[in-house]
């Protein structure tokens, strides 16, 4: 294998708010990376079509997700923040992609099935070649490392399926072997209401989670709110067994306070939730507080919101075109 330029790319979808979940499993991590690789963070719109939105609201949403990656420390002087449909090599590449990735493969996918639920016959074509897209989003770049939450997994597998069966249908070593980049403690944070399952934008209940556009005293309002047990709090994680919600409320705090959980665990040995989500409350506000707030300045100042996104636009398709260009002299498109 030759040496490939070390290069992060990660993407978030504009499809509904962001969440804690995003900063605290995502986009929080990939601020450390900025100094260590060349980084690439894309608002994927294409995949959000894969289910219906809303023309004004996907547009919002673009904004919104590119102004939480800016507040939450992704410094567009350092890594180039764009959204995807503005770089047409992502859907150029996807479509040769399909023409790599096998049925077979594709019919593995997880997270297809749980998406398109029991009525698959009624799922858009998109949601199914979702992956052959995420594969081209890292390969157009040629990136080496993607940070990504255990959810994406078998995506990032298969996208070394689709690399490696390129490179070896072609005969060449063009496309990198990609390396995820899994976070030791990357929080997978969960539903304050339902400790068993993920923190989600889609949830119905907006209580279940933490929205980067929730005002103070808002985001103190859905802590002191959210569910636990009457039971006090044990010295260690072990002790806690079951008690999910128990579980995700000691992870955030951990998580905000960049501490370990069973450091945060033995703080509060033996005093109930009341006083634990009293702090938990404050700790949010005073974490997640100037986030959101920049975060709504940023959405009022949409004069600088777009320049950054055309400027990342352009400077991505400088990445891309030149790589897209070799991909079709490999595959043998005429390049008149
Ligand atoms: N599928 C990812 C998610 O839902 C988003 C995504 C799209 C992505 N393209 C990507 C993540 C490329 C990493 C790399 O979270």
């Amino acid at each position: 294998m030759k040496d490939f330029k070390q290069r992060v790319f990660s993407g978030v979808q504009p499809s509904g708010d962001l969440t804690l979940g995003n900063y605290l499993g995502a986009i929080k991590n990939w601020i450390g990376l900025q100094d260590t690789y060349e980084t690439i963070f894309c608002v994927v719109d294409l995949h959000a079509i894969t289910t219906w939105q809303e023309p004004d609201i996907l547009r919002n949403a673009t904004r919104e997700v590119a102004a939480g990656m800016i507040a939450s420390g992704i410094d567009p002087k350092k890594s180039i923040i764009f959204n995807q449909s503005q770089v047409s090599a992502h859907a150029e590449l996807a479509w040769i992609f399909n023409c790599v990735a096998r049925m077979g493969w594709l019919n593995r996918m997880t997270q297809f099935k749980e998406k398109a639920g029991k009525n698959k016959e009624r799922a858009s074509v998109g949601l199914y070649v979702y992956p052959d897209l995420m594969a081209a989003d890292i390969l157009t770049y040629r990136a080496t490392h993607v940070p990504v939450g255990a959810d994406q997994k078998q995506h990032l597998e298969l996208t070394r399926d689709i690399a490696q069966k390129f490179n070896s249908d072609y005969g060449v070593d063009f496309f990198p072997e990609v390396e995820p980049l899994i976070f030791g403690a990357a929080t997978r944070v969960m539903s304050l209401r339902d400790g068993n399952i993920k923190m989600s934008k889609s949830d119905p209940s907006e209580n279940s989670r933490i929205n980067l556009t929730d005002n103070r005293d808002l985001i103190s309002k859905k802590i002191q709110k959210a569910r636990t047990d009457s039971e006090p709090l044990p010295a260690t994680l072990s002790e806690l067994g079951d008690r999910a919600e128990a579980k995700n409320l000691i992870n955030i705090f951990a998580a905000l306070s960049e501490r370990d959980a069973e450091a945060v665990c033995l703080d509060y040995e033996g005093r109930g939730f009341a006083e634990f989500k009293r702090d938990l409350a404050d700790l949010s506000v005073s974490v997640l507080g100037p986030i959101t707030e920049e975060m709504a300045r940023l959405m009022n100042d949409k004069t600088y919101l777009d320049g950054i996104l055309s400027e990342g636009a352009n400077n991505a398709n400088k990445l891309a075109s030149p790589i897209l260009k070799q991909v079709q002299e490999i595959v043998g498109f005429l390049r008149p």
